[in-house]
C-alpha cells in the first residue's frame, strides 16, 4: 500500500499558500502533496469543496487543573480533548499547576498521571510556577526546560499564584537561559485588591463587579510592568489574554524598544463584552474570567490587532467551571459574591469556528492569517514547528478538514465538554470543522467520533532559538 490515507479533492491552506491538492499520509506522517495521487491507499477522504487546514493548536487551556478547595475543573483530559478534537484541534496545551511547597517534577507526574490513557488529541503542558524557590531556580526548572518543557506561566496576580517582580524576574533569567518562553498573565494584584475593598465597601458584589474590579487600567499597568521586566532580563514573553488597546500599545511600544514579546489575544475578547455579566442573579458568573470581557471598543482593537499582526496566536483559555456548586455556584460566591466566582469560561471547541466565522466569512482576515493564528503560530512559538502546525512533507498528519459553508448556531446541546453551559450560546457561525484527523488517525469523521481515548500522545519540544537569543 502506497498510503495509509488519501485526502483528495480539497483546498489546502497553510499560513502561506492556499491551493488545490491531494495530501497522502503514510505512518502517521504527510508524504505527499501533488495536484492528483496515484497510487494505492487503504482509505480515501474526498474533500472536494473543502478546506483541508493544519489541526488546531490551542495552546492556552485548562484540564483537570487544581483549584479552590471544593472546586473541580469542568474538564478533565478526557472530556477536554474529546471537545477539542470536536474543534478540529489535533494538539492541546494544557497547564501543569505547580502547588505551594510541590516540586515541579511531582506537579508534572499528578498531571502525567491524570493524562494517561484519556486523550483524543495530542497535549504538552506549560509548567506554572507558583513557588520559585532557590531549588526550582537553580536546578528544577533548568532541568526541566532542557527536557522539553520549553513554556512557564508566571501570574501578576491571585493570592495563592501570584509572584513578586523579583520572583518573576528569576523565572525570567533562568527561562531566557534554557531558550523557554514566559508566559505573563498580567493584571496586578494590589491594583485590584484596592478596587475589591471599594466595591465590598459599596455593597457591589454581584458578577457583574467582577469587571469593575479588573478594569483596563489594571491590566495595562501589569503588561507594561512585565515587559519591563522581560527588558531586564532579556527573556521572551507571550503576554497571554489581551483584551483592550492600552494593553496592545503595551506590547507595541516594547517591541520597537526591542524586548522579545509575543501576544495572544481569545475569542471571549471579540464575541462578548462587559454587560454579559449582568444576568439575573449569578447567571453572570457564566462569564467570569479574567481578564473581563470589555466593550465594543476593545473588541474592535483586538480584531485590528489579529488583522494587522500585534497578535501571534488565538487560543481559547479554555478554563471551564460549571454553573453549579462544584463552580461558579459555590457557597462562597452565593454569599460573598463575585470575589469566590472561580475564574474562567469553557471555549475549546468554539474557538476556531467563531474565528472561521467572524474573522474569515466577514472579510476581516484571510485564510493563511486563520491557519497561522490557530495552528502555525503556536507551533512555532512553543517549539513544536515543523513537526507541528503545517501541511508540508514530513509534518504529522494534523489535519482538519472544514466546510466553510456549514451553518451552526453554537448549542450546549451539541458541545462535546464536561462543562453544562457554553458562553457562546445561540451564537451563529459559518463554517465548522467536520473531519479532524491526528497523526494519520481519523479520530472525527463527519462529525462523529470514530476513535477511541487513549490515542493522543504526549509531545516533547525544543528551547526556541528566539527565546534563547541575547535579541541583539
Ligand atoms: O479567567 C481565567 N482566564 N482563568 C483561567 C486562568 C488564567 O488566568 O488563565
Ligand atoms: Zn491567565
Ligand atoms: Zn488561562
Amino acid at each position: 500500500m502506497d498510503y495509509d490515507l488519501i485526502i483528495t479533492g480539497g483546498t489546502v491552506v497553510t499560513a502561506a499558500d492556499v491551493f488545490s491538492a491531494d495530501v497522502g499520509i503514510k505512518d502517521g506522517r504527510i508524504v505527499a502533496i501533488a495536484e492528483t495521487l496515484a497510487g494505492h491507499a487503504a482509505e480515501v477522504i474526498d474533500a472536494t469543496g473543502k478546506l483541508v487546514m493544519p489541526g488546531g493548536i490551542d495552546s492556552h487551556v485548562h484540564l483537570a487543573q487544581d483549584g479552590a478547595p471544593g472546586i473541580v475543573m469542568g474538564d478533565d483530559f478526557e472530556t477536554g480533548t474529546r471537545s477539542a478534537i470536536f474543534g478540529g484541534n489535533t494538539t492541546v496545551m494544557p497547564f501543569c499547576l505547580q502547588k505551594k511547597g510541590q516540586s515541579l517534577r511531582d506537579a508534572l507526574t499528578d498531571y502525567d498521571q491524570r493524562a494517561a490513557g484519556n486523550l483524543y488529541c495530542d497535549v504538552s503542558y506549560h509548567l506554572i510556577v507558583s513557588d520559585p524557590d532557590p531549588q526550582l531556580i537553580g536546578q528544577d526548572l533548568p532541568a526541566l526546560i532542557a527536557a522539553g518543557f520549553t513554556s512557564v506561566k508566571v501570574f501578576m496576580t491571585y493570592e495563592d499564584l501570584r509572584l513578586t517582580d523579583y520572583e518573576i524576574l528569576n523565572v525570567m533569567k533562568t527561562a531566557r537561559k534554557g531558550g523557554a518562553v514566559v508566559m505573563v498573565h498580567a493584571e496586578g494584584i494590589d491594583a485590584i485588591r484596592f478596587l475589591n475593598e471599594e466595591l465590598e465597601a459599596a455593597g457591589k458584589t454581584a458578577p457583574r463587579y467582577h469587571a469593575t474590579s479588573r478594569p483596563i487600567p489594571v491590566e495595562r499597568e501589569a503588561t507594561n510592568r512585565a515587559l519591563s521586566l522581560a527588558e531586564l532580563t532579556n527573556a521572551e514573553v507571550m503576554v497571554v489574554h489581551v483584551s483592550n488597546a492600552g494593553a496592545i500599545e503595551e506590547i507595541e511600544r516594547a517591541r520597537k524598544r526591542g524586548v522579545k514579546v509575543l501576544s495572544e489575544t481569545c475569542p471571549q475578547y471579540l464575541v462578548l463584552t462587559e454587560d454579559d455579566l449582568e444576568g439575573d442573579a449569578l447567571e453572570g458568573s457564566k462569564f467570569v474570567c479574567s481578564p473581563p470581557p470589555r466593550d465594543t471598543t476593545s473588541q474592535e482593537a483586538c480584531w485590528e490587532g489579529l488583522e494587522n499582526g500585534s497578535f501571534d496566536v488565538f487560543s481559547s483559555d479554555h478554563c471551564p467551571y460549571r454553573y453549579d456548586e462544584s463552580g461558579k455556584l459555590t457557597p462562597e460566591a452565593k454569599r460573598g459574591g463575585y470575589r469566590w466566582i472561580p475564574n474562567g469560561i469553557p471555549g475549546i471547541e468554539t474557538r476556531m469556528p467563531i474565528l472561521f466565522s467572524e474573522g474569515v466569512r466577514k472579510g476581516r482576515i484571510d485564510l493563511q492569517r486563520f491557519v497561522a493564528l490557530t495552528s502555525t503560530n503556536h507551533a512555532k512559538a512553543y517549539g513544536l514547528f515543523p513537526r507541528k502546525g503545517t501541511i508540508a512533507i514530513g509534518a504529522d498528519a494534523d489535519i482538519v478538514i472544514w466546510d466553510p459553508d456549514l451553518e451552526v448556531t453554537i448549542s450546549q446541546s451539541e458541545l462535546h465538554h464536561g462543562c453544562d453551559y457554553t458562553p457562546y450560546e445561540g451564537l451563529a457561525v459559518t463554517g465548522w470543522p467536520v473531519t479532524t484527523i491526528r497523526r494519520g488517525v481519523t479520530v472525527v469523521r463527519d462529525r462523529k467520533l470514530v476513535a477511541d481515548k487513549g490515542i493522543g500522545l504526549y509531545q516533547t519540544r525544543v528551547p526556541s532559538a528566539s527565546a534563547a537569543s541575547d535579541g541583539s
